[in-house]
């Protein structure tokens, strides 16, 4: 079985992360979103709280688990079976950022490989700090996270 792991932080889910959870899921067998606790990144939302919403708006795909990790991202994957660390591409700037991740992620575990998604143009300038920024200030959030998720997420600053 072809098991990819999809890592982050997820606060919140953005649109731009769940186009890549659901064309991801199309190529493997098992995609295990892996939500990382982030002890030292203050959240928005609390690590449960952060999984309960990616379970909520990935409950139709079937071969979709989510999971907290904390730690190294090779060795829960490789707890879990995987050989894939599943990212997706926006800009230039994420290149740097996650080619590094990879190389160290690769020098820490050989045998796991970083494959690159690109997102959906569509999606390209959504992150989860802008959404939450727009948020903050009043704005529209609308399709930029899931239609289910906009309240709450408008909720937290209120
Ligand atoms: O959504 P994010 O915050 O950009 O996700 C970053 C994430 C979770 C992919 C990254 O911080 C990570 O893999 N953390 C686990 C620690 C680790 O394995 N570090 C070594 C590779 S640099």
């Amino acid at each position: 079985m072809n098991i990819a792991i999809y890592p982050g932080s997820f606060d919140p889910i953005t649109k731009g992360h769940l186009d890549i959870i659901d064309r991801g899921s199309k190529i493997y067998d098992k995609l295990i979103v892996a939500v990382l606790v982030n002890v030292d990144k203050k959240c928005l939302f609390s690590i449960d709280e952060r999984v309960e919403l990616i379970k909520r708006v990935t409950k139709d795909l079937d071969n979709v688990e989510v999971l907290s990790f904390e730690g190294l991202l090779v060795d829960f994957a490789r707890l879990h079976n995987s050989k894939v660390i599943l990212k997706g591409l926006r800009t230039m700037s994420d290149f740097e950022y996650e080619f590094q991740m990879a190389l160290m992620n690769s020098k820490l575990n050989p045998d796991i490989e970083t494959v690159f998604m690109m997102t959906s143009s569509a999606y390209s300038y959504v992150s989860s700090s802008s959404v939450k920024q727009v948020a903050k200030f009043g704005g529209s959030i609308n399709g930029l996270v899931p239609e289910e998720l906009i309240e709450e997420v408008m909720d937290k600053f209120n």
